[in-house]
């Protein structure tokens, strides 16, 4: 990037808002797929405004711009591929507006998903997509990427929740999509395309999101089973009886090792996998759904893999549950340096299928792969555990993930589920996607980025990473 253009971003954003120290360069240079590229500056811009003038310099002067978030992303998503500079957007964190009465608010794309909940919760109020990274994630990374996370069983993702947006176009103009209304049809709907579109589209400056009541009550249940199958093949009889969790997650044993220090539970010897079952409410039905589970399982001859189920009778334990649920991602790496880390979705009656092929393949190759997340929606993290520098063994992960996707299609399934395509997933697109679907969906890109500037090489790339 030419001296002058560094100093017209300068003039933009302020001296203190942008740098271009290798040392500052680093820190955003990956993401947590543990893949590095260098930008060649990072810039903190303080309002859209800024960003709009930032755009209409790149799209004149030809520079690739990558919008980040917090760096949580699992595909790569907002890593600098081709270089250029990357706008962090730690500075657009305010709440703006929180409408009790209309149950909406406005937020700007920094704000982390965590606190935003938090602070809603002091109003009663409830935003539920909860992804296992609320505590550091984003409101505008969870937008660009479609985040999910347990409650989407119950309660969606966050498409669900979002109705308008603010975005600056990858020439500089600045737009609003969508309502702060309960409906809205006019138009195409251009919120939803920007959602899920990993940053290729526009760069967000704005969300309006809608809110529910808080719930005010809930219960916590465990059901361990001797079988990965037992439990897998639980998740849809849960379902099927009308029981509506707004947490229904599972781990397998290595998922469970992992996590075993956060977990203050004795777990029988046999344990092969857990369950995790919350329903949440008003007291009389959280009540009602908890009887009725407990009520399905008491006749173990009907499940004879179940080894036991437990209520968490306090908030420790509960607290405890989750700490364990969400620390699983991180704690893997104890197993190996490196992870393939997938978020495959399949029908949820096809999940003990799934399992059963990945205990497969990790027996067939000799590899490890653990799997945990999402049962309620049939959204499974399989996680391939490697280590890069062994040629042999990483090879061996890339054949597991390339079956893992083509058994995971022939299940009626997609690839994925809650992270996205980025460049992880990008060589892999046309096992799901129609030449049609991918040629109109290149086109759309083209029409909203003529020049290909702003995070470039995401999504439709054919190159491996
Ligand atoms: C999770 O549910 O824990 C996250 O999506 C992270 C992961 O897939 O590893
Ligand atoms: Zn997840």
């Amino acid at each position: 990037m030419k001296k002058n253009i560094l100093k017209k971003i300068r003039a933009i954003v302020g001296d203190a808002h942008l740098t271009t120290a290798r040392e500052d360069l680093m820190c955003y240079s990956y993401d947590s797929t543990g893949m590095e590229y260098m930008p060649t500056a990072v810039a903190f811009p303080g309002s859209a405004v800024e960003i709009s003038s930032i755009m209409e310099l790149a799209n004149k002067e030809l520079f690739p711009v990558i919008p980040r978030g917090a760096g949580t992303g699992m595909t790569g998503g907002s890593l600098p591929i081709q270089g250029g500079l990357v706008l962090v957007m730690s500075r657009l964190n305010r709440i703006l507006e929180v409408d009790v009465e209309n149950q909406v608010a406005v937020v700007e794309p920094g704000v982390i998903t965590g606190q935003f909940q938090a602070a809603v919760k002091k109003e009663a109020l409830f935003y539920p997509p909860d992804p296992a990274s609320r505590d550091f994630c984003t409101m505008g990374g969870n937008v660009a990427e479609c985040s999910g996370g347990p409650s989407a069983v119950k309660y969606g993702v966050t498409r669900d929740y979002v109705l308008g947006l603010e975005v600056v176009l990858p020439d500089g103009r600045l737009m609003h999509t969508g309502v702060r209304t309960a409906k809205g049809v006019v138009g195409y709907d251009l919120t939803r395309l920007f959602i899920g579109s990993e940053g290729t589209l526009g760069i967000i400056t704005k969300i309006v999101v809608r809110l529910l009541a808080l719930p005010t009550h809930k219960k916590t249940y465990l059901v361990l089973t001797d079988s990965l199958r037992q439990a897998a093949m639980l998740v849809s009889e849960i379902l099927k009886r009308g029981i509506l969790p707004n947490t229904l997650e599972y781990m397998d044993q290595t998922a469970l090792h992992v996590v075993r220090e956060y977990l203050s539970l004795e777990l029988p010897q046999s344990t092969r996998a857990l369950l995790l079952v919350e329903v949440d409410g008003d007291e009389n039905s959280t009540e009602e759904q908890g009887k009725k589970f407990l009520g399905m399982l008491a006749d173990r001859r009907t499940y004879p893999g179940i080894l036991e189920v437990r209520q968490a009778h306090n908030e420790k334990e509960v607290d405890d549950l989750w700490k364990a649920r969400r620390s699983i991602s991180p704690a893997t790496y104890k197993l190996r340096p490196h992870k393939i880390s997938e978020d495959v979705v399949v029908p949820k009656t096809k999940i003990p299928q799934l399992v059963d092929f990945t205990e497969k393949l990790s027996r067939e190759l000799g590899i490890i792969i653990l799997t945990f997340g999402h049962a309620g929606d049939g959204n499974i993290h399989v996680n391939i555990m490697v280590d890069k520098d062994n040629q042999e063994e990483y090879q061996k992960g890339q054949t597991a993930k390339r079956l893992l996707f083509e058994h995971v299609m022939s299940l009626s399934g997609t690839l994925s589920g809650e992270h996205g395509i980025g460049i992880t997933k990008a060589p892999y697109l046309s096992l799901e996607l129609d030449e049609t679907s991918l040629a109109l969906m290149q086109s759309i890109k083209s029409v909203f980025d003529p020049n290909n500037i702003l995070n470039p090489g995401k999504i439709f790339s054919t190159k491996s990473h």
